[in-house]
């Protein structure tokens, strides 16, 4: 495997050196056209390890996010989970994809479905699941995120926090390696967002490997053992939160912290 690290990645993870990254990002490029989003990224997550990207809007931490489930491909550079490449398209890929559970900004659930049938749909499909097994496992996941009592009601008579619950149920139902979260709680009205983050801050410290997009600090603060800041398509600093928080490297960070802190 190629190893040419750039210096993002300049120290061990704080879970240990020597376990190997559950998900490798190495020497990622990617435009749009001429637009370069993504410039020579590299990035480690380790098995276990909670990760918090942040940075201004157009950095490129969606894409980045969409790269890793393979939404997007890659101009250059190498994405691994688990050792395994992300393979270029067919079925191996829509298993690899299950691999990397994705909970996005506005929640994306089917409408037409009943809360369980979301829960449902994708482990009967990909996993191989049967309905029964299937739906056993989609009660146990939508208690786990406080909503047992919403299996037979339709998206739309949710909260949008409800909502945004049943989406990660969801993604936990393919029982992913790692769940990747794209400003989970950014379309949530005020009062819905803490709901979100407390079942993510469970997730975290239950062991879950995650990638989570957010500029809540205090769930960086809390759940996180490392905080990315991105800028222009490039990783600026990687450091633990109490870190960055207390002492960014960068003036593009202090500058972005100021900002966001201020609200
Ligand atoms: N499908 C696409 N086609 C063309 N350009 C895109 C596409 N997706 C993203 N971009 C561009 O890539 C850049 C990075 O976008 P991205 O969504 O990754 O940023 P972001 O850091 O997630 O921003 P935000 O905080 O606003 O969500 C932006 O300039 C955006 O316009
Ligand atoms: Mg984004």
């Amino acid at each position: 495997m190629s190893t040419s690290m750039n210096s993002s990645t300049d120290s061990p993870t704080l879970s240990g050196p020597s376990r190997p990254p559950l998900v490798r990002i190495a020497g990622v490029s990617k435009s749009f056209g001429d637009n370069q989003v993504l410039r020579d990224v590299s990035l480690d997550v380790a098995a276990g390890e909670v990760v918090v990207v942040i940075g201004p809007s157009g950095s490129g931490k969606s894409t980045l996010c969409r790269c890793v489930n393979r939404l997007e491909t890659v101009d250059s550079g190498t994405i691994t989970i688990d050792g395994v490449p992300l393979p270029a398209e067919g079925r191996a890929l829509a298993q690899l994809r299950a691999d990397a559970g994705m909970v996005f900004q506005s929640f994306n659930l089917f409408a037409h479905l009943t809360v369980l049938s979301n829960v449902t749909l994708g482990p009967v499909k990909v996993r191989g699941l049967s309905r029964a097994q299937a739906a056993k496992r989609g009660r146990e996941l939508l208690d786990r995120v406080g909503l047992s009592d919403k299996a037979d009601a339709y998206p739309a008579e949710l909260s949008g926090g409800q909502q945004q619950r049943v989406a990660i149920a969801r993604a936990l139902a393919m029982d992913p390696k790692v769940l990747l979260c794209d400003e989970p709680t950014s379309a949530l009205d005020p009062e819905m967002i803490q709901e979100v983050l407390d079942v993510l801050a469970e997730l975290a410290a239950a062991g879950m490997t995650m990638l989570v997009v957010t500029h809540e600090m205090g769930f960086a603060r809390k759940a996180a053992d490392r905080v990315v800041f991105m800028d222009a398509g490039r990783i600026l600093e990687t450091s633990a939160p109490a870190e960055f928080f207390a002492a960014p490297r960068t003036d593009r960070a202090a500058d972005f912290l100021s900002k966001i802190l201020r609200h």
